[in-house]
């Protein structure tokens, strides 16, 4: 038996009854509740649903640990194997006007120094809120707003894109109606670009950068980011800089 899987799946139950019991659920309430998740179960939404609640609450966890960058959410759509980009990562070809942003940062360890050769993939998502190279966004084969940058000798990485823009998680289905109807909040994230930073023998980071300014910044229905994410807005050229810097501790050793 695995003690700790024990632990925590009955007190998730525990949770659950006390929940019941507070609200004097009744059996058509419960059988109500039980035919959603059937329905959520039958879009293929079980993975949505829980990352939309629990997921941040992980990286919560994760992140009193951490001592250099605290992570953020992964989100559903990282693609691994994707190409390494040089100066400018592949935008579609009918989204050349967008306005323009220039990501760029420094990767140090926890004495300062820099890291070179650091890998960071980037994700963003298209102007028209989806992601490329997702199956259930229609454009699997497509590899656009999305590639890895590494960083040079001084620890410096430098990659434009087009901004992105806020995000709305699928809402039709049955993950939806959960939160907008039944629970009354919205499905919107703020614009967001992704990062995954690995370097060798240190503790990688996943996190986000979200927009200063930008819509649903501070009203993300994933619950990501915090203050410390958000990147002060400033222009250079007209070009939205995003400055981001990351901090990696000592890869962890297994005990
Ligand atoms: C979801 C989408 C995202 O782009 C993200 O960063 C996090 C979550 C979602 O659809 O649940
Ligand atoms: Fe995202």
């Amino acid at each position: 038996m695995n003690q700790r899987a024990k632990t925590v799946a009955t007190e998730i139950v525990e949770a659950v009854r006390d929940v019941l019991r507070r609200n004097k659920v009744t059996f058509a309430e419960y059988r109500a509740g039980f035919m959603h998740l059937a329905k959520t179960q039958a879009a293929g939404e079980i993975p949505l649903m829980l990352d939309l609640f629990f997921n941040t609450t992980i990286v919560q966890i994760e992140n009193e640990s951490r001592k250099g960058s605290k992570a953020d959410i992964q989100g559903p759509y990282f693609v691994p194997n994707v190409p390494f980009v040089d100066h400018e990562i592949a935008i579609e070809e009918e989204h050349k006007a967008m306005p323009r942003m220039v990501m760029r940062g420094k990767v140090v360890d926890m004495s300062g120094t820099p890291v070179a050769g650091a890998v960071i993939d980037v994700w963003h998502s298209t102007p028209d809120g989806r992601y490329s190279g997702i199956e259930r966004h229609g454009n699997l084969d497509k590899k656009y707003y999305r590639g890895k940058i590494k960083t040079d000798s001084e620890g410096r990485y430098e990659v434009r894109s087009i901004i992105p823009v806020p995000y709305q998680v699928p809402n039709k289905g049955p993950t939806g109606q959960l939160l907008e109807e039944y629970m009354g909040v919205h499905s919107w994230r703020p614009a967001h670009i992704h990062y995954w930073v690995q370097a060798e023998g240190l503790r990688d980071v996943i996190r986000q950068a979200y927009f200063e300014g930008g819509d649903y910044v501070h009203d993300d229905c994933c619950e990501g980011g915090g203050d410390e994410f958000i990147v002060a807005e400033a222009y250079e050229d007209g070009v939205r800089v995003m400055e981001v810097d990351f901090q990696l501790e000592p890869a962890q050793t297994l005990v």
